[in-house]
């Protein structure tokens, strides 16, 4: 139990990456708040209010202690709500898990987005971010003690081609994720990144992001996956189970010299 006791926030909980980190802090001893939009309207189908409750039922199965929220990162006013549904349950939150987020359209070049298409992107991967944390630091200055866990990128470090208000976003948390460790150094509150590359496709998860983006850049989820292993030095995905490996040690108090890093999960894809 690397984590017993702890109460963790988790944004984007529904599927994939955000319930594979539920699961893993669930098994670690963590107790949760999960939050996802649940349905809002996306570019392509956003998790559904079901798979949050499955992700929580599977949590509570693993002895977690669970409360669920439905809440769009864009909306100050629901982040406020699922916080202190939180608080009141829990009383406090020890680690904060920014995870929802969004890779679209896709395919197109910068020039071909719209006003919606760019901002979109940018208020859920970057002010989204912000947004959670300006929320759940008040609690975390009070009592001088907080971890928080950004959702960076590849992206994040290097351009990909196609979509460049994904990149700017991905690129964004990186740097936000600096300054918060600067600034909240000081009230003992470590916060750092995660940058996953493609993370291979996981039905038991939920996942559909990467294959959303084999779909719009023309190809099978079996193509996709096999062209993009071949970019990378492991020759292989990385699975969304190391990713929240990444996570749990980043929470935890192995990690405590660790604050404004940004820990890539990549098999080697930008180390060339
Ligand atoms: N999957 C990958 O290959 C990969 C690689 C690098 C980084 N990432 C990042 O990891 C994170 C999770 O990615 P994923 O592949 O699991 O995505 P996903 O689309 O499968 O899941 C994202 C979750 O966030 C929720 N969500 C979306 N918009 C939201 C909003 N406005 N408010 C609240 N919840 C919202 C969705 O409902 C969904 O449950 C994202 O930040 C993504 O950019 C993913």
């Amino acid at each position: 139990m690397r984590i017993e006791g702890r109460i963790v926030m988790i944004t984007g909980a529904a599927r994939a990456l955000g319930r594979s980190h539920a699961l893993l802090f669930a098994r670690e001893g963590a107790d949760l708040l999960l939050v996802d939009s649940c349905g809002a309207d996306g570019p392509y189908p956003l998790a559904e209010r079901k798979q949050l409750e499955e992700t929580a039922h599977s949590c509570r199965g693993l002895g977690s202690r669970v409360v669920t929220a439905v809440a769009d990162v864009r909306d100050p006013e629901q982040v406020e709500a699922a916080v202190s549904a939180g608080i009141e349950e829990f009383e406090r939150i020890d680690v904060l898990v920014n995870n929802a987020g969004l890779l679209a359209p896709g395919g197109v070049l910068s020039h071909q987005l719209t006003e919606e298409d760019w901002t979109k992107v940018l208020d859920v991967n970057i002010n989204g971010t912000w947004r959670c944390c300006r929320f759940v630091l008040p609690h975390m200055v009070e009592r001088r003690s907080g971890v928080i866990i950004n959702t960076a990128s590849t992206g994040g470090r290097v351009a990909f081609e196609m979509y460049s208000n994904y990149v700017a976003s991905k690129h964004a948390v990186v740097g936000l994720t600096k300054a918060l460790a600067l600034e909240y150094g000081r009230f003992g509150i470590r916060v750092n990144s995660v940058s996953p590359s493609t993370v291979a496709a996981d039905p038991g998860l939920d996942t559909a992001s990467t294959a959303d983006v084999a779909r719009r850049l023309g190809s099978s989820l079996e193509e996709y996956e096999r062209g993009s292993s071949s970019h990378h030095p492991l020759g292989r995905l990385v699975t969304a189970q190391e990713v929240s490996a990444a996570c749990l040690w980043l929470a935890g108090e192995e990690a405590g010299g660790v604050t404004g890093t940004d820990l890539l999960v990549d098999g080697g894809f930008t180390a060339r």
